[in-house]
Protein backbone atom coordinates (compact mmCIF):
# COMPACT_ATOMS: atom_id res chain seq x y z
CA UNK A 1 0.00 0.00 0.00
CA UNK A 2 1.48 3.58 -1.01
CA UNK A 3 0.27 6.47 1.32
CA UNK A 4 0.16 10.26 -0.39
CA UNK A 5 -0.87 13.33 0.60
CA UNK A 6 0.11 15.67 -2.50
CA UNK A 7 -0.49 19.01 -3.17
CA UNK A 8 0.92 19.76 -6.57
CA UNK A 9 -1.22 21.66 -8.53
CA UNK A 10 -3.17 20.01 -11.48
CA UNK A 11 -3.83 20.08 -15.12
CA UNK A 12 -6.65 18.18 -17.40
CA UNK A 13 -9.87 18.84 -16.88
CA UNK A 14 -12.10 17.09 -14.00
CA UNK A 15 -16.34 16.54 -14.22
CA UNK A 16 -18.26 16.06 -11.75
CA UNK A 17 -22.03 13.81 -12.16
CA UNK A 18 -23.50 15.20 -9.57
CA UNK A 19 -23.13 18.50 -7.11
CA UNK A 20 -23.57 17.04 -3.69
CA UNK A 21 -22.13 16.95 -0.59
CA UNK A 22 -18.70 14.83 -1.56
CA UNK A 23 -18.46 16.86 -4.56
CA UNK A 24 -19.05 19.65 -3.04
CA UNK A 25 -15.95 18.84 -0.69
CA UNK A 26 -13.80 17.38 -3.47
CA UNK A 27 -14.97 21.08 -5.40
CA UNK A 28 -14.02 22.97 -2.71
CA UNK A 29 -10.22 20.88 -1.75
CA UNK A 30 -8.99 21.14 -5.54
CA UNK A 31 -9.92 24.73 -5.85
CA UNK A 32 -8.02 25.57 -2.73
CA UNK A 33 -5.32 23.05 -3.49
CA UNK A 34 -4.75 25.38 -7.18
CA UNK A 35 -7.00 23.63 -9.68
CA UNK A 36 -8.42 26.45 -12.00
CA UNK A 37 -12.22 26.16 -11.55
CA UNK A 38 -12.60 26.93 -15.48
CA UNK A 39 -11.08 23.35 -15.22
CA UNK A 40 -14.01 21.89 -13.58
CA UNK A 41 -17.45 20.72 -14.62
CA UNK A 42 -19.95 20.13 -12.58
CA UNK A 43 -24.07 18.90 -13.50
CA UNK A 44 -26.73 18.26 -11.24
CA UNK A 45 -30.41 18.43 -12.07
CA UNK A 46 -31.14 20.26 -8.54
CA UNK A 47 -30.69 24.17 -9.40
CA UNK A 48 -29.85 25.49 -5.90
CA UNK A 49 -26.52 22.99 -6.08
CA UNK A 50 -25.64 24.49 -9.53
CA UNK A 51 -25.78 28.14 -8.67
CA UNK A 52 -23.73 26.80 -5.32
CA UNK A 53 -21.19 25.59 -7.42
CA UNK A 54 -20.93 28.44 -9.61
CA UNK A 55 -21.04 31.06 -6.65
CA UNK A 56 -18.92 29.59 -4.15
CA UNK A 57 -16.11 28.27 -6.28
CA UNK A 58 -16.72 29.60 -9.73
CA UNK A 59 -16.57 26.09 -11.65
CA UNK A 60 -18.33 25.24 -14.96
CA UNK A 61 -21.86 24.15 -14.40
CA UNK A 62 -23.41 22.75 -17.41
CA UNK A 63 -27.24 21.42 -18.63
CA UNK A 64 -26.53 17.83 -18.15
CA UNK A 65 -23.97 15.02 -17.50
CA UNK A 66 -23.15 14.23 -21.87
CA UNK A 67 -21.68 18.12 -21.73
CA UNK A 68 -20.07 17.80 -18.28
CA UNK A 69 -18.63 14.28 -19.67
CA UNK A 70 -17.68 15.89 -23.12
CA UNK A 71 -15.36 18.74 -21.35
CA UNK A 72 -13.78 16.59 -19.20
CA UNK A 73 -10.48 13.94 -18.97
CA UNK A 74 -11.49 12.82 -15.70
CA UNK A 75 -15.11 12.65 -14.80
CA UNK A 76 -15.95 11.72 -10.92
CA UNK A 77 -19.29 9.62 -10.15
CA UNK A 78 -20.91 11.61 -7.49
CA UNK A 79 -24.27 10.54 -6.98
CA UNK A 80 -25.61 8.29 -4.83
CA UNK A 81 -25.32 4.13 -5.23
CA UNK A 82 -29.11 3.68 -6.06
CA UNK A 83 -28.81 6.00 -9.15
CA UNK A 84 -24.99 4.93 -10.53
CA UNK A 85 -26.90 2.51 -12.60
CA UNK A 86 -29.68 4.74 -14.56
CA UNK A 87 -27.04 7.36 -14.90
CA UNK A 88 -23.92 5.77 -16.26
CA UNK A 89 -26.26 3.87 -18.70
CA UNK A 90 -27.61 7.33 -19.84
CA UNK A 91 -24.35 8.44 -20.21
CA UNK A 92 -22.92 5.78 -22.29
CA UNK A 93 -22.75 6.97 -25.07
CA UNK A 94 -21.12 10.06 -24.23
CA UNK A 95 -18.56 8.06 -21.99
CA UNK A 96 -17.96 5.86 -25.02
CA UNK A 97 -17.56 8.67 -27.17
CA UNK A 98 -14.66 10.59 -24.98
CA UNK A 99 -13.30 7.76 -22.88
CA UNK A 100 -12.67 9.79 -19.72
CA UNK A 101 -10.75 8.11 -16.44
CA UNK A 102 -13.58 7.51 -14.72
CA UNK A 103 -13.45 8.01 -10.70
CA UNK A 104 -16.32 6.84 -8.70
CA UNK A 105 -16.97 7.49 -5.22
CA UNK A 106 -20.42 5.47 -4.72
CA UNK A 107 -20.00 3.66 -2.02
CA UNK A 108 -20.36 -0.30 -2.80
CA UNK A 109 -21.01 -0.25 -6.63
CA UNK A 110 -18.61 -2.43 -8.02
CA UNK A 111 -16.18 -1.90 -10.96
CA UNK A 112 -17.64 -4.96 -13.12
CA UNK A 113 -20.86 -3.11 -12.74
CA UNK A 114 -19.38 0.38 -13.39
CA UNK A 115 -17.77 -0.94 -16.51
CA UNK A 116 -20.52 -3.04 -18.03
CA UNK A 117 -23.83 0.24 -17.03
CA UNK A 118 -20.80 3.15 -18.92
CA UNK A 119 -20.24 0.26 -21.81
CA UNK A 120 -17.32 -1.70 -20.90
CA UNK A 121 -13.38 -0.50 -21.47
CA UNK A 122 -13.35 2.33 -19.32
CA UNK A 123 -10.22 3.07 -17.05
CA UNK A 124 -12.24 3.11 -13.79
CA UNK A 125 -11.12 4.00 -10.50
CA UNK A 126 -13.16 2.80 -7.61
CA UNK A 127 -12.75 5.30 -4.38
CA UNK A 128 -13.88 4.89 -0.39
CA UNK A 129 -13.89 8.42 1.00
CA UNK A 130 -15.29 9.26 4.39
CA UNK A 131 -17.03 11.94 5.84
CA UNK A 132 -14.17 14.27 7.15
CA UNK A 133 -13.60 15.12 3.42
CA UNK A 134 -15.95 17.51 4.05
CA UNK A 135 -13.66 19.62 6.17
CA UNK A 136 -10.57 18.44 4.33
CA UNK A 137 -9.78 15.65 6.47
CA UNK A 138 -10.90 12.72 5.12
CA UNK A 139 -9.25 9.65 4.47
CA UNK A 140 -9.97 7.81 0.78
CA UNK A 141 -8.81 4.30 -0.24
CA UNK A 142 -8.63 3.93 -3.95
CA UNK A 143 -8.82 0.06 -6.22
CA UNK A 144 -8.11 0.53 -9.86
CA UNK A 145 -8.84 -1.56 -13.36
CA UNK A 146 -6.21 -3.22 -14.91
CA UNK A 147 -7.25 -0.09 -17.70
CA UNK A 148 -6.17 2.28 -15.84
CA UNK A 149 -2.66 3.95 -16.02
CA UNK A 150 0.39 4.92 -13.76
CA UNK A 151 -0.32 8.25 -14.57
CA UNK A 152 -4.35 8.29 -14.30
CA UNK A 153 -3.62 6.38 -10.92
CA UNK A 154 -1.57 8.93 -9.86
CA UNK A 155 -3.78 11.91 -11.12
CA UNK A 156 -6.61 10.13 -9.01
CA UNK A 157 -4.58 9.91 -5.98
CA UNK A 158 -4.06 13.89 -6.43
CA UNK A 159 -7.53 14.49 -7.31
CA UNK A 160 -8.37 12.91 -3.88
CA UNK A 161 -5.50 13.87 -1.79
CA UNK A 162 -7.17 17.65 -1.87
CA UNK A 163 -9.50 16.23 0.99
CA UNK A 164 -7.12 14.43 2.97
CA UNK A 165 -5.07 11.70 2.49
CA UNK A 166 -5.19 8.28 0.01
CA UNK A 167 -4.16 4.81 0.79
CA UNK A 168 -3.75 2.34 -2.47
CA UNK A 169 -5.33 -1.14 -2.04
CA UNK A 170 -4.59 -3.74 -3.80
CA UNK A 171 -7.83 -5.82 -4.14
CA UNK A 172 -11.19 -4.31 -5.07
CA UNK A 173 -12.85 -7.09 -2.25
CA UNK A 174 -10.64 -4.81 0.14
CA UNK A 175 -12.84 -1.72 -0.24
CA UNK A 176 -15.94 -3.68 1.99
CA UNK A 177 -12.92 -3.67 5.22
CA UNK A 178 -12.25 0.02 4.42
CA UNK A 179 -15.74 0.65 4.45
CA UNK A 180 -16.38 -0.19 7.62
CA UNK A 181 -13.24 0.99 8.70
CA UNK A 182 -12.79 4.56 7.85
CA UNK A 183 -16.15 4.89 5.78
CA UNK A 184 -18.12 3.83 8.78
CA UNK A 185 -15.21 4.97 11.01
CA UNK A 186 -16.22 8.18 12.17
CA UNK A 187 -19.66 6.87 13.38
CA UNK A 188 -17.59 4.61 15.97
CA UNK A 189 -15.88 8.07 17.03
CA UNK A 190 -18.77 9.65 17.44
CA UNK A 191 -20.47 7.30 19.62
CA UNK A 192 -17.44 7.45 21.82
CA UNK A 193 -18.19 11.18 22.23
CA UNK A 194 -21.43 10.18 23.19
CA UNK A 195 -20.60 8.06 25.69
CA UNK A 196 -18.12 10.41 27.01
CA UNK A 197 -20.39 13.26 26.95
CA UNK A 198 -23.13 11.22 28.78
CA UNK A 199 -20.82 9.82 31.41
CA UNK A 200 -19.53 13.75 32.23
CA UNK A 201 -23.21 14.29 32.63
CA UNK A 202 -24.07 11.39 35.01
CA UNK A 203 -21.02 13.22 36.64
CA UNK A 204 -22.34 16.74 36.68
CA UNK A 205 -20.62 18.16 34.15
CA UNK A 206 -22.93 20.68 32.02
CA UNK A 207 -23.84 19.79 28.81
CA UNK A 208 -21.20 22.47 27.03
CA UNK A 209 -18.31 21.97 28.93
CA UNK A 210 -18.99 17.69 28.55
CA UNK A 211 -19.37 18.19 24.89
CA UNK A 212 -15.65 19.83 25.05
CA UNK A 213 -14.39 17.66 27.22
CA UNK A 214 -15.18 14.39 24.79
CA UNK A 215 -14.12 16.45 21.11
CA UNK A 216 -11.10 17.90 21.92
CA UNK A 217 -9.96 15.07 23.70
CA UNK A 218 -10.85 12.96 20.35
CA UNK A 219 -9.04 15.61 18.42
CA UNK A 220 -6.35 15.98 20.35
CA UNK A 221 -6.00 11.78 20.23
CA UNK A 222 -6.61 11.20 16.87
CA UNK A 223 -3.76 14.00 16.71
CA UNK A 224 -1.50 12.75 18.69
CA UNK A 225 -2.03 9.17 17.23
CA UNK A 226 -1.46 10.21 13.53
CA UNK A 227 1.40 12.34 14.48
CA UNK A 228 3.56 9.31 16.51
CA UNK A 229 5.62 6.56 15.73
CA UNK A 230 4.34 4.91 18.43
CA UNK A 231 1.40 2.49 18.29
CA UNK A 232 -1.99 3.26 20.20
CA UNK A 233 -1.00 0.50 22.61
CA UNK A 234 1.95 1.89 23.73
CA UNK A 235 0.20 5.71 23.92
CA UNK A 236 -2.54 3.89 25.77
CA UNK A 237 -0.39 2.46 28.52
CA UNK A 238 1.23 5.67 28.39
CA UNK A 239 -1.56 7.44 30.18
CA UNK A 240 -2.66 4.04 32.55
CA UNK A 241 -0.37 4.18 35.80
CA UNK A 242 -0.57 1.39 37.72
CA UNK A 243 -3.43 1.18 40.16
CA UNK A 244 -4.80 4.46 38.71
CA UNK A 245 -7.91 5.75 37.60
CA UNK A 246 -7.60 4.66 33.38
CA UNK A 247 -6.60 1.55 34.69
CA UNK A 248 -9.66 1.50 36.84
CA UNK A 249 -11.53 2.27 33.79
CA UNK A 250 -10.01 -0.36 31.28
CA UNK A 251 -10.58 -2.93 33.56
CA UNK A 252 -14.37 -2.32 33.71
CA UNK A 253 -14.25 -1.84 29.72
CA UNK A 254 -11.99 -5.40 29.77
CA UNK A 255 -14.37 -7.18 32.31
CA UNK A 256 -17.47 -5.98 29.34
CA UNK A 257 -15.56 -7.46 26.62
CA UNK A 258 -15.44 -3.87 24.63
CA UNK A 259 -12.82 -4.36 22.59
CA UNK A 260 -13.84 -7.98 21.43
CA UNK A 261 -17.25 -6.18 20.39
CA UNK A 262 -15.70 -3.46 18.86
CA UNK A 263 -13.81 -5.73 16.36
CA UNK A 264 -16.66 -8.09 16.41
CA UNK A 265 -18.63 -4.85 15.16
CA UNK A 266 -16.54 -3.87 12.28
CA UNK A 267 -16.26 -7.38 11.08
CA UNK A 268 -19.96 -7.24 11.08
CA UNK A 269 -19.93 -3.71 8.92
CA UNK A 270 -17.68 -5.76 6.17
CA UNK A 271 -19.73 -8.74 5.67
CA UNK A 272 -22.94 -6.00 5.27
CA UNK A 273 -20.58 -3.73 3.01
CA UNK A 274 -20.39 -7.44 1.05
CA UNK A 275 -23.88 -8.43 1.03
CA UNK A 276 -24.36 -4.66 -0.35
CA UNK A 277 -21.97 -4.58 -3.13
CA UNK A 278 -23.34 -8.06 -4.12
CA UNK A 279 -26.97 -7.04 -4.92
N1 LIG B 1 -21.19 11.47 2.22
C1 LIG B 1 -20.28 10.60 2.59
O1 LIG B 1 -19.78 10.56 3.69
C2 LIG B 1 -19.78 9.56 1.63
C3 LIG B 1 -18.71 8.73 2.01
C4 LIG B 1 -18.25 7.80 1.09
C5 LIG B 1 -18.85 7.70 -0.15
N2 LIG B 1 -19.88 8.52 -0.46
C6 LIG B 1 -20.52 8.37 -1.75
O2 LIG B 1 -20.54 9.60 -2.41
C7 LIG B 1 -21.66 9.63 -3.29
C8 LIG B 1 -22.34 10.95 -3.15
O3 LIG B 1 -22.74 11.11 -1.80
P1 LIG B 1 -23.24 12.53 -1.28
O4 LIG B 1 -23.32 12.42 0.19
O5 LIG B 1 -22.47 13.60 -1.92
O6 LIG B 1 -24.74 12.50 -1.89
P2 LIG B 1 -25.67 13.73 -2.25
O7 LIG B 1 -25.37 14.89 -1.39
O8 LIG B 1 -27.07 13.20 -2.32
O9 LIG B 1 -25.18 14.11 -3.74
C9 LIG B 1 -25.58 13.43 -4.88
C10 LIG B 1 -26.08 14.49 -5.87
O10 LIG B 1 -26.29 13.86 -7.13
C11 LIG B 1 -27.42 14.47 -7.70
N3 LIG B 1 -28.00 13.73 -8.81
C12 LIG B 1 -29.09 12.92 -8.82
N4 LIG B 1 -29.31 12.45 -10.05
C13 LIG B 1 -28.34 12.97 -10.85
C14 LIG B 1 -28.04 12.88 -12.24
N5 LIG B 1 -28.80 12.15 -13.06
N6 LIG B 1 -26.99 13.55 -12.71
C15 LIG B 1 -26.21 14.31 -11.89
N7 LIG B 1 -26.45 14.44 -10.58
C16 LIG B 1 -27.50 13.78 -10.06
C17 LIG B 1 -28.35 14.60 -6.53
O11 LIG B 1 -29.41 15.48 -6.83
P3 LIG B 1 -30.84 15.19 -6.10
O12 LIG B 1 -30.63 15.49 -4.66
O13 LIG B 1 -31.77 16.12 -6.82
O14 LIG B 1 -31.16 13.73 -6.32
C18 LIG B 1 -27.41 15.13 -5.46
O15 LIG B 1 -27.31 16.53 -5.49
C19 LIG B 1 -22.55 8.45 -2.90
O16 LIG B 1 -22.49 7.46 -3.89
C20 LIG B 1 -21.97 7.95 -1.62
O17 LIG B 1 -22.04 6.53 -1.53
C21 LIG B 1 -20.36 9.46 0.39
Amino acid sequence: MVQKNSTSTFEGTIGFIGGGNMAKSLVGGLVSKGFHPSSIFVYDPMPEAMHFMADQFGVRVTDGNDKTISNSSIVVLAVKPQLARSVLKEAGSALQEHRPLLISIAAGVQIKDLDLWSGGGLAIVRVMPNTPALIQRGMTALHPNSRVSKEQLEYAERILSAVGKTVRVPAESDLDAVTALSGSGPAYFFFLIEAMEQAAQDMGIDRDTAHMLATETAVGAGLLAAGSSESAAVLRKRVTSPGGVTEAAFQALENAGVKESWVEAIIAGQRRSIDMSKS
